[in-house]
């Protein structure tokens, strides 16, 4: 898929988004530039404190209308919740951010916590994609931003001490968020909606620490001890994508050529597998 086809500019006329992981990192941080560019807000987290001082914060210093939605999206009664919100007439953005890790060796993890990590990053994000898209394509216009991970494209890396983490799981869903988002913006690439696929790496935010079960404490965004690029930079590279109409967005990569060689891989595996069983699998059983 082309990364650089032409789009609407959403940005350009704001309307109300809701975006979800608003208590804290890469979706504290967007609530934060959408107010500053005049878009009413539905925020959604866990932590009702947290957004309420977001909101309050948000109101004051930029004039918007905030809603504080509190909702765990792991939870189907809380999600639809959230959905009956995002289908409404005003949505014109959703933003997708909210995830946890579950980070962990596999077959040692709670599977409670493992079906938690799937209804997040999966179910959730995939539900309000569904809940906002028909309004937008009946107004024409609008936006749905979904935060993926460069661990989607990990699949060969080891996880090691001190290097990539255990994360069967959680790298499984980003390459479900991946997957989806791409061809989602595939299917709408001849409407005024506009799908982007957002692929940050290691973001300063608090995702390190704590594997999802509990949000992390204390009534202001920390951020991990793993580093990583600020949250304001991958927040400007995705309004930058958005105002470009640029559909995968990866804040770290300065040649989008990468992005059509992925492309380009995916093809190479679908024209050289045949329609008949490949000789070398001929001589088993
Ligand atoms: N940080 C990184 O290194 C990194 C790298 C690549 C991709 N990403 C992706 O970037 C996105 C944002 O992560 P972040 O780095 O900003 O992490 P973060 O600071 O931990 O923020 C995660 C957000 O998700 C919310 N959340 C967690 N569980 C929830 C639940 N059950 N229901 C509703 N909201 C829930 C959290 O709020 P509550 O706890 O209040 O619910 C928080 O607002 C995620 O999709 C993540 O996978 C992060």
């Amino acid at each position: 898929m082309s990364g650089d086809l032409e789009g609407p500019d959403v940005l350009d006329r704001p309307g109300t988004a809701v975006v979800t992981g608003a208590s804290s990192g890469i979706g504290f941080e967007y609530a934060e530039r959408l107010a500053a560019l005049g878009w009413h807000l539905v925020l959604v987290a866990r932590r009702e404190n947290r957004l309420a001082r977001q909101a309050a914060r948000l109101r004051a210093e930029h004039g918007v209308r905030v809603e504080e939605l509190p909702a765990d999206l792991s939870e189907a009664a809380a999600l639809a919740r959230v959905a009956e919100r995002a289908g409404r007439d005003d949505v014109d953005l959703v933003l997708n951010s909210a995830a946890i890790n579950g980070y962990g060796p596999f077959a040692e993890a709670d599977p409670g916590l493992l079906a938690k990590v799937v209804a997040l990053n999966v179910t959730a994000l995939t539900v309000l994609s569904r809940a906002a898209l028909p309004g937008m394509l009946r107004r024409g216009r609008g936006a749905v931003v979904n935060v993926a991970s460069l661990l989607a494209f990990s699949g060969d890396l080891a996880p090691s001490p001190g290097g990539p983490p255990q994360r069967a799981v959680y790298g499984g869903t980003k390459g479900f968020v991946v997957t989806f988002t791409r061809i989602l913006a595939a299917e709408l690439a001849d409407t005024p909606v506009h799908v982007q696929l957002l692929c940050p790496g290691l973001t300063a935010t608090e995702f390190h620490l704590t594997r999802g079960e509990e949000p992390v404490p204390g009534d202001t965004p920390r951020v991990h001890d793993a580093g990583g690029m600020p949250v304001g930079d991958v927040v400007r590279a995705s309004l930058a994508a958005l105002r470009s109409g640029e559909r995968i967005c990866v804040p770290g990569l300065d040649e989008p050529a990468a992005v059509a060689r992925l492309a380009d891989a995916e093809r190479d595996i679908r024209r050289a597998a045949g329609a008949a069983l490949a000789p070398r699998y001929r001589g088993g059983a």
